[in-house]
């Protein structure tokens, strides 16, 4: 089974420091849903800095490579 995802975000949710008073540092949650360790973002997002508005991209999750591209037709 496999399944498509929309991510449309190209950069991680920051969480305020504030919140987590125990260590005092920024914590960097994956909103591009490229990560290789969940929930954590680990940089993999800068593969998604050649993409551009009006198109979908298809991503191998070993590779972080973009496998196809296409119009987005939504
Ligand atoms: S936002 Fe997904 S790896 Fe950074």
């Amino acid at each position: 089974m496999a399944r498509l995802v929309r991510h449309e975000q190209t950069a991680p949710y920051r969480i305020d420091p504030a919140d987590f008073p125990k260590d005092g540092k920024s914590l960097f949650i994956c909103a591009c849903g490229l990560t290789s360790t969940p929930p954590r973002c680990d940089a993999s997002h800068k593969a998604c800095k050649p993409e551009v508005p009006g198109m979908i991209y298809i991503y191998d999750p070993a590779t972080k490579g973009v496998t196809d591209s296409r119009p987005d037709a939504r």
